[in-house]
């Protein structure tokens, strides 16, 4: 897997790479498929301006390699935001948040013009759920929002030790298979106290670079 890994970071570099100008700054997401995609964005850091990062981890990592990190209120309409995925469908909707990112994940997503998954063909699945769903939540609402995840059908987990970038918690949401991502992201959203839901629906991919021991297969939704 991690063969493949390599090989959608090398494919994404690719696909970025008409997108670049002096003045681009790009929008880079979390994870360990993320970070292979970063190591390799090293080697253009001349030829564009900068990142946004989703995650202090990847903020950190894109320093590291010289490539200089943007507050997203600073950098405006991002052309493209390049991403992995716990699990993406079809359609190329996703669950994501595995590593806690979602929310800044989410909106470096929403204010992206194109975003580009990168993900080995263990992420691909017919339908959501399997992987369970993150539930980032404001702490003093955990058990509020933990009973209402049950009205809802899921088994929520409380992700002990957990504190995310934004201060919050998360509540994992196990045995919990989705139909209709669009409406469920939606309910989920509903919930007084969830901050955000790790489902990706109503802003999924556009397109996927899937890892397969084929090769790297591009796929549109
Ligand atoms: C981080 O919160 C997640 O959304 C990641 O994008 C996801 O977990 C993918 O990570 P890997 O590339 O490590 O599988």
């Amino acid at each position: 897997q991690d063969e493949l890994k390599d090989a959608v970071a090398a494919a994404a570099l690719d696909d970025i790479r008409p997108l670049l100008a002096r003045n681009t700054v790009i929008g880079v997401g979390t994870g360990s498929t993320a970070d292979r995609f970063i190591d390799r964005l090293a080697a253009l850091r001349d030829d564009f301006k900068g990142a946004v990062a989703s995650s202090e981890a990847t903020a950190e990592r894109l320093r590291r390699h010289g490539i200089e990190v943007f507050e997203l209120n600073e950098a405006g309409t991002l052309p493209v935001y390049v991403d992995g995925a716990d699990e993406i469908n079809p359609r190329l909707q996703m669950i994501k948040g595995g590593g806690a990112a979602l929310t800044r994940e989410k909106i470096v997503a929403a204010c992206s013009e194109r975003f580009f998954c990168i993900a080995d063909q263990s992420k691909q699945v017919e339908r959501l759920g399997a992987f369970p769903l993150p539930v980032e939540v404001i702490p003093m609402a955990r058990s509020y929002v933990a009973r209402e995840l049950v009205k809802l059908g899921a088994d929520p987990v409380y992700r002990q030790g957990v504190v995310t970038d934004n201060g919050n918690q998360i509540i994992d949401c196990h045995d919990f298979m989705i139909d209709d991502p669009l409406t469920m992201e939606a309910r989920l959203n509903a919930i007084v106290g969830v901050v955000t839901n790790g489902l990706f629906a109503a802003r999924g991919a556009d397109r996927l670079l899937l890892g397969t021991d084929q090769g790297v297969e591009r796929i549109l939704p």
